[in-house]
C-alpha cells in the first residue's frame, strides 16, 4: 500500500502567518518514517510549491508591470494588486489556484490506487482535496472533524477568510452564486475569475461533521436549511465517541444497496476539533473540544472500515504558542495520522 503525502504550505485561507510551516513541522518529525513503520511504501517528494502560482497571477494582470508588491511577502495579511478581495473575501484568486493544483495532485494519486495524505496549510485547501477525492472516487463521503463547519458562503462570511468556507463552494451554495455573478459584472477583465474550475461534487448528503461547537449563525442556517448531517460537541457529550462515530458511518451508508460495501471515505481532519489543552498551536482555537483520545478513535475507527480513500490534517500552526506547544501540537498531528493509517494500540 502507499500513501502519497501533499505537503501544502499554504496559508492564504486566513490571516495568521506560520500555519504554512505545519507540513514542514510534521515532516521534520519524522512522519514519514513513522509510517513507513506502521508497513506504508511513503510517496514524499517535497512539499508543493505555490509560490509559481503567484508569480503567475501576478504576471497576467494588465498591471503587473509594477512591482509586484506582495509576492514576497504575507499573501494572507495584505492584498495584492492582483488578487483583490472579492467583496471580503480574502486572496480569492490565489487560493483558488492553490486548490485547483491540488484537487490535480490529488485525484491523480487516487487514480493510482494511492492513498493521499494532505497536510496543511489552512483549511481552504479542502476545496482541493475533496475535490480531487471525489474525481477519484465520486461515490465518496466525507467526514469533516472539526470545531467549525467551514460553510459560509461569500453571502454569510463576516471575516472573509476562506478556510472558513470551503464546503460551501464544494456544494455549490447559492449564496456563492449570487456574490459572484454580481462580482462577474464589475470585475476588471485583467483579473481571473476564481472558483470557476470548482464543480458542486459534494452533496449536503455525502457529508457529516463531527465536533463542532464554534459555528456562525448563518452557518447555523445553511446546515438546516440543506438538512446535512452534524454531530457537535453535545451529542459527543451525550452519547460518547464511539455510538457518534457509529451514527455518522451509518448515515453515509444509509442507502447503500449491498451494506457490506462500505462506502469511500475521505476524513478531512481540523486540528482545532481538539481541545486547546491537547493541540494548542492553531489558528482559531476553540474550549470545550475533543480529548486526545477521542480524536483518535475517530481515526483509527475510520481506518478499521478499510474504506479510507482520503486523509487530510489540517491547521497546524508552529508559530502559535509557546515551543513546548508546538511540540505537542506537532506530535499529536502526526499521532493522528498515523492513527487513521492503521496504528493500533494492541
Ligand atoms: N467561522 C469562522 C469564519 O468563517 C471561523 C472559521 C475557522 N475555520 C478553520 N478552518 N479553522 O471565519
Ligand atoms: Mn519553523
Ligand atoms: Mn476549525
Ligand atoms: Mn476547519
Amino acid at each position: 500500500w502507499t500513501v502519497s503525502i501533499v505537503g501544502c504550505p499554504f496559508s492564504g485561507g486566513q490571516p495568521k502567518i506560520g500555519v504554512d510551516e505545519g507540513p514542514i513541522h510534521l515532516v521534520e518529525a519524522g512522519l514519514v518514517n513513522q509510517l513507513q513503520e506502521l508497513g506504508w511504501n511513503v510517496k514524499f517528494d517535497g512539499h508543493h510549491q505555490f509560490e509559481d502560482i503567484k508569480y503567475t497571477l501576478s504576471s497576467s494582470s494588465a498591471t503587473a508591470s509594477s512591482p509586484a508588491a506582495g509576492t514576497d511577502s504575507d499573501t494572507s495579511t495584505t492584498s495584492n494588486h492582483w488578487d483583490p478581495p472579492i467583496g471580503i473575501l480574502k486572496n480569492p484568486r490565489l487560493v483558488s489556484r492553490v486548490c485547483e493544483e491540488v484537487a490535480k495532485v490529488v485525484s491523480g494519486h487516487a487514480k493510482k490506487g494511492e492513498l493521499p495524505l494532505t497536510l496543511g496549510g489552512d483549511h481552504s485547501l479542502a476545496m482541493g482535496t475533496i475535490s480531487g477525492t471525489l474525481d477519484a472516487h465520486p461515490r465518496a463521503g466525507v467526514i469533516w472533524v472539526d470545531a467549525h463547519a467551514d460553510i459560509n458562503t461569500a453571502a454569510t462570511t463576516e471575516s472573509g477568510n476562506i478556510h472558513g468556507m470551503p464546503v460551501s463552494f464544494l456544494m455549490g451554495l447559492d449564496g456563492n452564486h449570487q456574490a459572484f455573478s454580481d462580482f462577474n459584472k464589475s470585475n476588471s477583465p485583467s483579473l481571473e475569475t476564481p472558483f470557476a474550475w470548482i464543480k458542486p461534487v459534494l452533496k449536503p448528503s455525502s457529508i457529516v461533521y463531527i465536533g463542532l461547537r464554534d459555528v456562525d449563525s448563518g452557518e447555523k442556517k445553511i446546515l438546516k436549511d440543506n438538512g446535512i448531517k452534524a454531530f457537535s460537541m453535545h451529542d459527543v457529550d451525550r452519547y460518547g465517541i464511539g455510538k457518534v462515530v457509529e451514527m455518522a458511518l451509518d448515515y453515509l451508508n444509509a442507502d447503500n444497496t449491498n451494506p457490506d460495501e462500505v462506502r469511500p471515505i475521505h476524513l478531512s481532519f481540523d486540528v482545532d476539533a481538539l481541545d486547546p489543552s491537547v493541540a494548542p498551536s492553531t489558528g482559531t482555537p476553540v474550549r470545550g473540544g475533543l480529548t486526545f483520545r477521542e480524536g483518535h478513535y475517530i481515526c483509527e475507527r475510520i481506518w478499521e472500515t478499510g474504506a479510507l480513500v482520503g486523509l487530510d490534517l489540517m491547521e497546524v500552526n508552529p508559530s502559535l504558542e509557546d515551543d513546548v506547544s508546538v511540540k505537542q501540537t506537532v506530535a499529536v498531528g502526526c499521532s493522528l495520522v498515523r492513527a487513521a493509517l492503521g496504528e493500533t494500540l494492541l
